[in-house]
């Protein structure tokens, strides 16, 4: 019996999507201990969580199946955002809500529209729906070409979605208000990708998604609130919407402690302003001490990261990329950053990390930048 005659055509050859790896699979790699590892290439937020958050953690009966209509969180998100919790659901991370986007509308060689570089669980959907995938590629400053995206959705037959992410992952760029408007006016189903919203200056556009017929605001708990581990991700739909997106959703998701957790940390608006604050002035401080290194030239982020192209004469031409030497040369020294590749081999990708890991961060880059990529490195703390 050959298996792939019963698995479905579009997933035959697939690969799934590689996320990072864990500090402990890097340790062990590098042959470092864990607590030497200084994990800076997911984007997750590492500052302290609140009180009330390991509060509930310690106190919800792992027995008890969650609610699987997520009345609580879905209120506490209703009161975080100002929006009728009729228009909000929730499911295992903003990446599960992509899924669930992915479900209702897109089906074999139905038009996917994308603006890369970007988050790159949209194009990986996309292979796994067996859909039509448009690139179309940001401007060398990342901003969005929205001449060329209208052109797409017109010349695309079958046209279903279009993924705009605001601020951008991977280089924390923002789409101004006037093209975000252009876009959203588009006749397809737009996704604003908004996962790092609340650690820019932009407005959001919840309110459009609650108005509108065609916009979808996902959302997560992983970044500015601190949840990555709990996956609670959120979408904000229009009316016509969300009832298709109750009909797809694993029943009972999120689990319950994530469900719980979610709300306690919602609950503590003091702790995430001061979380805020604290992301920001880091990723204000990390650009100042790039600009005095000179060669590692930040791209204005809104996010908690910061995407650097790397312009050291040692690293610059070289047979492997800019990026990949700086990353790897991090990497021996038990700093984990983000190398992507191809358009973007002159880069890395700094998450921000607590006061701490950034000070010895620059302490590496500084050694990197006087010594070379090629030394044999001391683990950083
Ligand atoms: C742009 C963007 N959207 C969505 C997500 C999904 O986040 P999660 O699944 O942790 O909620 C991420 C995570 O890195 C992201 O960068």
């Amino acid at each position: 019996m050959n298996v792939n005659d019963f698995v479905v055509p579009q997933l035959h050859g697939m690969r799934g999507y590689i996320p990072t790896p864990t500090a402990g699979q890097m340790a062990q790699k590098l042959g470092l201990p864990l607590s030497a590892m200084i994990k800076l290439d997911a984007n997750e937020n590492v500052m302290p969580p609140s009180r009330v958050v390991l509060d509930a953690m310690a106190s919800t009966p792992p027995n008890l199946y969650p609610d699987p209509d997520q009345n609580l969180l879905r209120d506490a998100l209703s009161n975080y955002l100002g929006v009728d919790r009729k228009h909000i659901l929730c499911a295992n991370g903003g990446d599960e809500i992509l899924h669930l986007i992915f479900r209702i509308f897109v089906g074999p060689g139905d038009g996917v529209i994308d603006c890369p570089p970007t988050f790159g669980v949209y194009a990986h959907e996309a292979a796994q729906a067996h859909a039509n995938y448009v690139a179309v590629p940001r401007r060398a400053d990342f901003s969005i070409d929205v001449d060329a995206v209208e052109a797409a959705v017109r010349n695309t037959p079958r046209a279903k979605v279009l993924f705009v992410t605001n601020p951008n992952n991977p280089d924390g760029s923002v789409t101004s208000p006037a093209d975000l408007s252009r876009l959203m006016a588009l006749p397809i189903m737009v996704v604003v990708d908004e996962a790092y919203i609340e650690l820019s200056s932009q407005p959001n556009v919840v309110q459009h998604a609650v108005a509108s017929d065609n916009v979808i605001v996902v959302r997560t708990l992983s970044k500015l609130v601190g949840l990555a581990g709990m996956r609670v991700g959120y979408g904000v739909f229009p009316a016509n919407i969300v009832g298709f997106v109750w009909g797809v959703k694993p029943y009972f998701a999120p689990s319950a402690p994530s469900q719980h957790v979610a709300v306690a940390a919602l609950s503590d608006r003091a702790h995430i302003d001061a979380t805020k604050r604290a992301i920001v002035a880091e990723r204000n401080r990390l650009c100042e001490t790039l600009d005095e290194l000179g060669w590692l030239t930040p791209v204005p982020s809104e996010t908690n990261f910061v995407l650097c192209k790397v312009t050291h004469p040692g690293m610059v031409g070289q047979p492997k990329p800019a990026g990949a030497l700086l990353h790897g040369a991090l990497e021996q020294r038990g700093i984990l950053t983000r190398f992507f590749g191809g358009v973007l081999g002159d880069y890395v990708r700094i998450s921000i990390g607590r006061p701490d890991q950034m000070d010895a961060l620059v302490a590496a880059l500084k050694d990197i930048g006087a010594h070379g990529t090629n030394l044999t490195p001391q683990p950083a703390i």
